[in-house]
């Protein structure tokens, strides 16, 4: 019988596709230490040397031949082949298909929690092949397993960052980490109205507009290369108006304390930080599920609905082998304070966007059928204007 007041306390964690250890630095926040990290690529290991510098580092994950004997294995496997900005492969492209490794792992290893994470485009890509895949492997394992879209905000940072979470286990339920909690989106009185993240690499088909917050930092970009969002101060003078972030203003957006990237600063180009800071799970996510399962509560009353195979995947589900469920969480479990996005940017550090940019970004937006607020369009045109003249020449650029 499956219940949450006889859960035995995990305090381990192996971390497989660690990054920079943005799930691993969460759960150690809520009590948990790190046996083993596995991480191949090597910007990342600096990291990962520098911040767990006592945890075992291995590899490349192909080469493990098995896991300790911990609580908890984590998996935020690479997003390369399902997320939008990526080559969209699938779940056996050459990166994501990766995660097959986890499950031959786990065929030899007895955690009592596996936690998996991803993009959200993973529930549609493929008429959604990949969740099929993840669901399945854990069935055939003997696990039950729930998932939850999660939006990064909940945790207070001003990222607007939906990500799955997923948590299996043969011994556990895993409702009662998942959906143990849930606070509701809250409505636009949350936001104020003084600042906008947006993709300034976009602007054809949509802009990832953000009141208040940036849109997703990512690991790649429609133009294949990392690059910061954009936000619009709109009560900046010309010429401010329109800026970049700082790395280590991401690297806060993302749960980290600023710099915790800098042992990667050897391997080159900004870019590689951005990727590394924009690949990581937000760390405020990892904490709350860390929180959750050290100490499992009661699922609370959603509304559920059966889910048969072959339907669309919804935001949040649950099941096992013998029946799958739908449930009805928003992506907000808690609501921890909001910090707003002008007390996260430094504005002092952040870059005008350049004019190519802004030139090439207002083009686009220009000849596309996007709705968008007219006075943003204005502070845009005239940052173009303002970065073309002079005055712009003893800006700073990145
Ligand atoms: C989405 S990121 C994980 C981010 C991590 N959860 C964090 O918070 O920073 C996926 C990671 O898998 C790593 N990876 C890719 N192939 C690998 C392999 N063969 N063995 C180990 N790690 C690999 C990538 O370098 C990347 O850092």
């Amino acid at each position: 019988m499956l219940d949450s007041t006889t859960v035995q306390r995990p305090s381990t964690v192996a971390g497989l596709f660690a990054g920079i250890g943005g799930l691993e630095l969460g759960l150690s926040r809520a009590g948990f230490e790190a046996e083993l990290l596995c991480e191949w690529w090597e910007p990342a290991q600096a990291v990962l040397k520098h911040q767990f510098p006592d945890v075992p580092l291995h590899g490349d994950i192909q080469d493990l031949k098995h896991l300790p004997d911990v609580d908890v294995v984590t998996a935020g496997f690479p997003c390369t082949d399902l997320s939008q900005a990526g080559r969209t492969a699938g779940i056996h492209g050459e990166a994501s298909g990766l995660v097959k490794h986890l499950f031959e792992l786990l065929a030899e290893a007895s955690p009592t929690w596996v936690v998996i994470e991803n993009v959200r485009n993973m529930l549609v890509l493929d008429r959604g092949t990949a969740m099929e895949y993840l669901v399945t492997e854990f069935e055939r394992l003997g696990y039950r397993w729930a998932y939850r879209l999660v939006d990064s905000r909940f945790t207070g940072v001003p990222q607007r960052r939906q990500r799955v979470i997923m948590v299996a286990s043969r011994t556990h339920d895993p409702r009662t980490v998942l959906f143990a909690d849930d606070a509701g989106e809250p409505g636009v009185e949350h936001y104020r109205d003084d600042a906008y993240g947006f993709y300034w690499t976009e602007g054809r088909t949509g802009l990832g507009w953000a009141q208040d917050a940036l849109p997703t930092l990512k690991g790649g970009s429609s133009l294949g290369i990392p690059s910061p969002p954009a936000l619009w101060v709109r009560d900046a003078p010309t010429g401010r108006a329109i800026v970049t972030p700082d790395l280590t203003d991401a690297e806060t957006l993302q749960g980290f304390p600023a710099n915790w990237t800098a042992p990667a600063q050897a391997f080159g180009r900004s870019g590689t930080r951005w990727k590394l800071v924009g690949n990581a799970v937000t760390v405020g996510v990892a904490q709350w599920l860390g929180k959750r399962l050290r100490t499992p509560g009661s699922p609370i009353d959603m509304v559920c609905g059966i889910l048969p195979k072959g339907d669309r995947w919804p935001t949040a589900a649950w099941g096992d082998a013998d029946q799958r469920w739908s449930v009805d969480a928003s992506m907000w479990p808690e609501r921890q304070p909001y910090r707003h996005l002008l007390e996260s940017v430094d504005l002092a550090k952040a870059v005008p966007l350049s004019l190519r940019a802004t030139a090439g970004f207002y083009g686009r937006l220009e000849v596309s059928r996007l709705r968008y607020d007219e006075s943003f369009g204005l502070a845009v045109k005239r940052h173009a204007e303002w970065m073309a003249s002079p005055m712009a020449e003893a800006v700073p650029r990145r």
